[in-house]
C-alpha cells in the first residue's frame, strides 16, 4: 500500500469578524499572518487540488496530515479546511487527521466540533489518548495529539501529556512485535532541520520525555509545525517532517510505499504539479 504525508495547509479566509479578532492571540496571528505568512501561504488551495490530482493519478491508497489546516481557527477557515480535506479523503481509503497548533489557536471546541466526525476515534479526541489507524495488515500509524491552546501571544508551544506517553510506550512495544511497519503521527517534531531541538515556546515542552519513547526504535515518526520538508534519524528511528507542503518556494511532502520494506519519497511541486523525486 501506499500513502502520502502532507501538513501546515494555513487555509485562510477572509471570514473573521470583529468577535473572532477580539482575542489577542488571534488579533496578532492575524497581523502576523496579513505581513509575513499569507504571502507564503497564498495558493494553498491550488495546491490542494494538485495534491488531489497526484493522489488521483498515483493511486494512492492513504492520506496522513499532521495537523495546521488553519490559520487563526475561526470557524470560518475551519470550514473551508474541511470542504477540502473531506474532498480529499474521499478520494483514499485510509486517512489520519489530527490538529496543529493553529487548529487549537483559542481552544479545542471548535476543532472538535468540525473536525470531529472525521478525527479517527473519540479516544483521540476526548480522552486524550493516542489511538491507531490500521492501514494495511502490517501498516499501523498511531495518532499522537501533541497541541495545547497557548493564549499567551509568544507562544506556540506543544506537549504530549503523560496519559498519551503511556498508552504510547505500551502501542509500540505491541505494534513492534510482529512484522509491521510503524508510523507515529505528531504535529510537533522532534528536530529541527539543523539537527536541533526546538526552542521552548516553539517546540514540545516535553520533547525530551518524547524522543526518549521513540528513539532507537525500527519505525517511523512523522510530523508538520515547521516548515520544510525534510527528513532524519534518531538511531533507527526514521523521522519525515512535512510542514513544507505548500509552503512557498519549499513545496514537497512525502510518498511512504509500504511493501517488504518502506521506501519513502519526496515529492515536489514544479512547473505547477507535484511530482516524485
Ligand atoms: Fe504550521
Ligand atoms: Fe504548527
Amino acid at each position: 500500500m501506499k500513502f502520502i504525508h502532507i501538513s501546515d495547509l494555513h487555509l485562510y479566509t477572509k471570514g473573521y469578524t470583529f468577535v473572532d479578532l477580539l482575542y489577542p492571540k488571534r488579533f496578532v496571528g492575524w497581523l502576523n499572518y496579513i505581513f509575513r505568512r499569507k504571502c507564503k501561504f497564498v495558493d494553498s488551495i491550488d495546491k490542494l487540488n494538485m495534491i488531489e490530482e497526484f493522489v488521483v493519478a498515483n493511486n494512492v491508497d492513504g492520506v496522513v496530515f499532521s495537523g495546521d489546516l488553519t490559520c487563526l481557527g475561526s470557524r470560518g477557515e475551519f470550514e473551508r479546511a474541511k470542504a477540502f480535506i473531506e474532498r480529499l479523503f474521499k478520494r483514499v481509503k485510509y486517512t489520519a487527521l489530527i490538529p496543529g497548533n493553529h487548529d487549537y489557536y483559542i481552544n479545542k471546541s471548535i476543532y472538535n466540533s468540525v473536525f470531529g466526525d472525521m478525527t479517527n476515534s473519540d479516544n483521540f479526541i476526548k480522552n486524550d489518548l493516542c489511538d491507531v489507524v490500521k492501514f494495511s495488515d502490517n501498516v499501523y500509524v498511531i495518532i499522537l495529539n501533541s497541541v495545547k491552546p497557548n493564549p499567551i501571544t509568544p507562544v506556540s508551544s506543544g506537549k504530549v501529556s503523560t496519559s498519551q506517553i503511556d498508552s504510547l510506550k505500551k502501542l509500540i512495544d505491541e505494534l513492534l512485535k510482529g512484522d509491521n511497519k510503524v508510523f507515529v503521527c505528531s504535529h510537533y517534531g522532534l528536530r529541527k532541520p539543523d539537527g536541533s531541538i526546538d526552542s521552548y515556546t516553539h517546540g514540545i515542552v516535553n520533547q525530551k520525555e518524547l524522543e526518549d519513547v521513540v528513539s532507537d526504535r525500527d519505525m517511523f515518526f512523522l510530523h508538520g509545525h515547521i516548515h520544510y520538508t525534510y527528513k532524519y534519524e534518531l538511531g533507527k528511528l526514521k523521522c519525515y517532517g512535512a510542514g513544507g507542503t505548500t509552503f512557498l518556494d519549499r513545496e514537497a511532502f512525502w510518498l511512504f510505499e509500504c511493501y517488504d520494506e518502506v521506501e519513502a519519497s519526496i515529492v515536489k511541486y514544479m512547473d505547477g504539479e507535484y511530482v516524485c523525486g
